[in-house]
C-alpha cells in the first residue's frame, strides 16, 4: 500500500476509550440510532459489557478485558505484582468466563497475568501500560493486514463481508473492514456487500453505517441473498474476518460464515479471512475443539424488540460457526498470509 495511505480519512470510529478513571464503551447494542457510551468503572461492568455485546469482536473484548484487569487491580494493595494476580485471580477469571469462543479474550488476559507474574511494586503501572500495548499493536496490525489483504485482490472487485470486522471490532481501521477500508482507498475493491448478519444484525446496524461514517458505499443484503449475488458475478472475493483460527486454518466466525463459503467456493469466488495474529491459537488443533457460544433463544424470537414469531415456538442460536481450512484461499495477518492454511503452514507462520 502506498505509504502515505490516509489512515484518518477512512477510520473514524474508537469504541474503547479508556479516561484514566474508567473505560468507556461505544454502545454497539444501540447504534446506528444513539450513539451513547456506557462508562465502566469496576471490571465486573466491563465482563457484563462483554457479556451484553456492548462490545463485541473479538480484538475488542481482548482490548476491553485488559482494561478491565486494570479496573480490578485499583481496588487491590499488594506489594508486587505476584501477590496481587492472586487477589485478582477471582476477576480474571470472570472476565474470561464472558464470553468463550473468540480466543482474543483469553490471549489478552494472559498477557495481564504474565506482567504481573514477573511485576514488582510497580505492578498497577505495568498493568495500565499492558493494557495500552494491547491496544496500540491491535492498531498496528489491522493497519498492516490491510495493506496485505488488500494486495491480494484484482483491480475493480467486488467483495461480500460479514458481521462487523471494523473499527467497531477493533482497536481501530479494522481486519476484514480494514481490507476492504484499503482496497476501496486503493482502487482495488469496486463494490461492498454486506450481509445483515441475523439475529443481532452486526451487519445492518453496524457495518454499514461504520463505512457511511468513512465516506464509503457499501450495498446491504439479507444473509440469504449470498449464493445468488455471487451467482451474478458481482462479488470476486469473500472478507470475513474470525474469533478463533485453529493450529490446521479451521476459522471460528460469526454465524453464517460456514455457508458463505460454501457458496464462495461452488460459485469460484476466493474466500479470505482477515484476523491479528492474536486470533490464532495453535493450541486448538482444529475446529472441532472449539466452543461454540450459545446465546438466549430469544434473540430470534423478534426484531427490535418487536416481537415477530409466535409464543411457545423452539430456537437454537448459536452465534458462531467453523469454517473448515479447506474452504479457505487465504488467512491474512499481519505477520503475513496464509493461502490454502493446513497445519504445516500455520506453524510455520506462527509456530515460533
Ligand atoms: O458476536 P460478535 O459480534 O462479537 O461477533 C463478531 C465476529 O464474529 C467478528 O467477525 C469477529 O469477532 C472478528 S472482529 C474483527
Amino acid at each position: 500500500m502506498d505509504t502515505a495511505f490516509d489512515f484518518d480519512r477512512y477510520d473514524h470510529i474508537r469504541p474503547i476509550l479508556w479516561t484514566g478513571q474508567a473505560l468507556e464503551l461505544l454502545d454497539q447494542r444501540k447504534l446506528p440510532f444513539a450513539v451513547e457510551h456506557v462508562a465502566c468503572h469496576e471490571s465486573d461492568a466491563v465482563a457484563q459489557a462483554i457479556r451484553e455485546l456492548t462490545v463485541r469482536g473479538a480484538p475488542a473484548i481482548g482490548i476491553a478485558a485488559a482494561w478491565g484487569v486494570v479496573l480490578a487491580g485499583r481496588a487491590v494493595e499488594a506489594a508486587d505484582g505476584a501477590g496481587a494476580l492472586q487477589q485478582l485471580e477471582p476477576a480474571l477469571q470472570r472476565l474470561n468466563a464472558a464470553r468463550p469462543t473468540a480466543v482474543n479474550l483469553a490471549w489478552a488476559l494472559a498477557r495481564m497475568r504474565r506482567v504481573l507474574a514477573t511485576a514488582g511494586a510497580d505492578w498497577k503501572q505495568l498493568l495500565e501500560r499492558e493494557a495500552q500495548a494491547i491496544a496500540d499493536e491491535d492498531l498496528a496490525a489491522n493497519r498492516r493486514m490491510g495493506a496485505l489483504g488488500a494486495a491480494l485482490v484484482a483491480p475493480g472487485s467486488g467483495v461480500l463481508t460479514h458481521c462487523n470486522t471494523g473499527s467497531l471490532a477493533t482497536a481501530g481501521f479494522g481486519t476484514a473492514l480494514g481490507v476492504i477500508r484499503a482496497g476501496m482507498a486503493e482502487g482495488r475493491i469496486a463494490r461492498v456487500y454486506a450481509g445483515e448478519t441475523r439475529p443481532w444484525l452486526q451487519g445492518a446496524r453496524l457495518t454499514v453505517w461504520e463505512l457511511q461514517q468513512d465516506g464509503i458505499d457499501a450495498t446491504l443484503i439479507a444473509d440469504s441473498a449470498a449464493a445468488h449475488l455471487m451467482k451474478t458475478g458481482a462479488v470476486q472475493w469473500v472478507v470475513v474476518g474470525a474469533d478463533r483460527i485453529c493450529a490446521n486454518g479451521d476459522t471460528a466466525n460469526k454465524i453464517g460464515t460456514y455457508q458463505l463459503a460454501i457458496a464462495a467456493r461452488h460459485h469460484g469466488v476466493k474466500f479470505m479471512v482477515a484476523a491479528p495474529s492474536s486470533t490464532v491459537d495453535l493450541d486448538t488443533a482444529d475446529g472441532e475443539a472449539i466452543e461454540i457460544e450459545q446465546r438466549d433463544p430469544g434473540e430470534l424470537y423478534g426484531v427490535g424488540g418487536v416481537r415477530t414469531v409466535a409464543e411457545g415456538i423452539a430456537a437454537w442460536n448459536p452465534v458462531f460457526d467453523v469454517t473448515p481450512a479447506t474452504l479457505i484461499d487465504a488467512i491474512v495477518t499481519e505477520k503475513g498470509v496464509v493461502e490454502r492454511p493446513d497445519t504445516a503452514k500455520m506453524r510455520a507462520l506462527f509456530g515460533g
